[in-house]
């Protein structure tokens, strides 16, 4: 039986990720290895948590000991890495947890996974969960290429790209066998309230004030976090060793645009008058540095291991809308606590 490391799996991607696979391939083990950050969740899988082919481990990939342990008692064939420190307004306001976990955490895998698989290296995969951010910003036209240079501009794209050129120098270096994807935003069920999606649906279920950073006019490329757990399953098993696959939606929308066609569905599904959310639109300072727009040039995987997103966006927005209104246990759990400290926090100057 194939034994799989899934880092990062009670996040929002990582938690697709470990569903799928537990799922769709009963013959692998999944292991989950998470230290459930405040991003972090079982209640995200809690569908596959009595599986037989699933067991949970509870870590932290900044303790080279604890993950050197857990390869020697669990001798994981391959490794699909997920955990990191996720949310870019976080980077900007605490950049060594950063460091920390999506650098030096990154090292540590690979450090366990060169040490156990020493004496045959070509039968493991070490596979790294990155993002479309390393690329920098687009100003005039044009998309992410998997070509394109890097050019981080904040503390958290520069801690992934950091992670990036480690996992490739292991390749080159050890010749670890690695593969890398670099994806465009997500939304989806699941995700934490601190990323727009959902914190803009938490804020007009609750009519609070809708925070729109500058003049809302960056642009993101929106990508179903289902589909990119689909596009991860076939990049797992049909990547070439050593190549990197950009995944995205060609899906492209300007925050304002986006958030008057979040504020129409919620009105719509709450009963509420058309109109009503859109006057929770608040303008606010700018996030510092904030790249200006993302775009993915999806091709190579498209073309080469024919992978292509599922949904419409349209779609994707009414199922991701209807399962945090059916979900407000979730979400209620997930906004107490800490979380309303760091709310508070973040938009307090505005
Ligand atoms: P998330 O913040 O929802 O989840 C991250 C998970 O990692 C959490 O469960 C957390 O507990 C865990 N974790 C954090 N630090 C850890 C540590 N030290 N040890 C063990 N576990 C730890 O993030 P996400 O949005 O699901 O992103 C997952 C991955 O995909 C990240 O690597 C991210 O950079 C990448 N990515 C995200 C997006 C997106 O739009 N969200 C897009 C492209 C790539
Ligand atoms: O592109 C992939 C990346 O997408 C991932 O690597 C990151 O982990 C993920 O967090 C996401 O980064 P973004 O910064 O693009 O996502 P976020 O949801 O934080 O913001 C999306 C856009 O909305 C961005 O232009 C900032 C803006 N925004 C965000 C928040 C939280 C606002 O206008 N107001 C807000 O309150």
């Amino acid at each position: 039986m194939k034994k799989i490391l899934i880092t990062g799996g009670a996040g929002f991607i990582g938690s697709h990720v470990v569903r799928l696979f537990v799922n769709k391939y009963t013959d692998y083990h999944i292991f989950n290895l998470d230290v459930l950050t405040y991003a972090g969740n079982l209640e995200n899988i809690k569908d596959i948590e009595k599986k037989p082919n699933y067991t949970f481990l509870k870590a932290d990939i900044n303790n080279a000991n604890e993950i050197d342990t857990l390869f020697d008692t669990h001798q994981f064939d391959d490794v699909i890495h997920l955990a990191a420190e996720s949310h870019v307004d976080r980077s900007i306001t605490d950049p060594l947890a950063f460091i920390q976990t999506n650098v030096l955490g990154t090292v540590n895998l690979l450090n366990s996974a060169k040490r156990i698989w020493k004496n045959n290296l070509s039968s493991h995969l070490f596979y790294h969960v990155s993002t479309d951010e390393v690329y920098g910003s687009l100003h005039d036209g044009g998309y992410f290429l998997e070509t394109t240079p890097y050019d981080p501009q904040s503390p958290y794209s520069a801690s992934k790209a950091a992670s990036d050129h480690f996992v490739r120098a292991y390749y080159n270096t050890y010749k670890i066998p690695v593969v890398v994807s670099n994806c465009s935003n997500n939304y989806g069920q699941n995700q934490f309230p601190e990323k727009l999606i959902p914190l803009f649906i938490n804020n007009i279920l609750n009519k609070k004030p809708l925070p729109v950073y500058g003049k809302g006019e960056n642009v993101r490329d929106w990508l179903y976090v289902v589909d990119h757990a689909r596009a991860i399953d076939v990049v797992f098993h049909k990547g070439k060793v050593g190549e990197t696959y950009n995944i995205g939606g060609f899906n492209e929308w300007k925050n304002l645009d986006l958030i008057k066609v979040l504020c129409k569905v919620m009105d719509q599904k709450l009963n509420r008058t058309q109109g009503e959310s859109e006057k929770l639109i608040t303008y606010v300072t700018d996030r510092a540095g904030h790249d200006l727009r993302y775009a993915i040039d999806a091709n190579k995987i498209m073309k080469e291991l024919g992978w292509e997103p599922s949904l419409q966006f349209e779609e994707g927005l009414n199922i991701t809308v209807d399962w945090y209104l059916n979900n407000k246990n979730w979400l209620e759990n997930v906004t107490s606590g800490a979380y309303l400290k760091y709310y508070d926090e973040q938009y307090s100057v505005n």
